[in-house]
């Protein structure tokens, strides 16, 4: 009776359901995806001196991202589910800055749903999704600061309102 007492606060507490957290993490695949794509193409695209470490660094990026999608579309398929094959829209800037702040924005989307998601998780008990999420949101920080350190802006979302050019995501 207990546990059914603590099962039925938690729902009311949480109101999340497994269909929610299955649509969430299909949606973080589509995220992924944006990511790889988004990475792959800035890589190459960013011109100038000054941008090619970083541009160095988004090949890195592009390489986690897919480790990321593979590692989501795994927990979908664990549930039962066919992962998407979707990608969100991808953003198509041309200037150097334009695609940092592209790629920025993506994360800044991302780490908010990860974070989102491993309250989802833990509140259906899903604790090795969670600890999944956790890795990935780990590195989703680091792209977060290495975006951010090469545009010369605080990685903190929260301190830079207003700041940038916005993306669709
Ligand atoms: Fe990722
Ligand atoms: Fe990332």
């Amino acid at each position: 009776m207990a546990a059914t007492a603590t099962e039925t606060k938690r729902d009311q507490q949480t109101r999340v359901t497994r269909d929610e957290l299955i649509q969430g993490l299909q949606e973080d695949l589509a995220r992924e995806y944006k990511a790889i794509i988004q990475y792959i193409i800035y890589s190459q695209k960013l011109d100038g001196a000054k941008y090619m470490n970083i541009a160095d660094e988004l090949a890195v990026h592009a390489h986690e991202e897919l480790d990321h999608a593979l590692a989501v579309a795994n927990q979908l398929d664990y549930f039962g589910e066919y992962p998407t094959e979707k990608p969100k829209a991808v953003d198509t800037p041309k200037d150097n800055d334009g695609m940092l702040w592209a790629d920025l924005h993506a994360e800044d989307v991302t780490v908010e749903n990860y974070r989102e998601r491993i309250k989802q998780a833990e509140a259906l008990g899903e604790y090795a999704l969670a600890e999944v999420l956790q890795d990935l949101i780990k590195q989703e920080q680091d792209h977060q600061i290495d975006l951010a350190t090469a545009l010369g802006i605080t990685a903190d979302p929260s301190q830079r309102k207003g700041q940038g050019p916005k993306s669709s995501s």
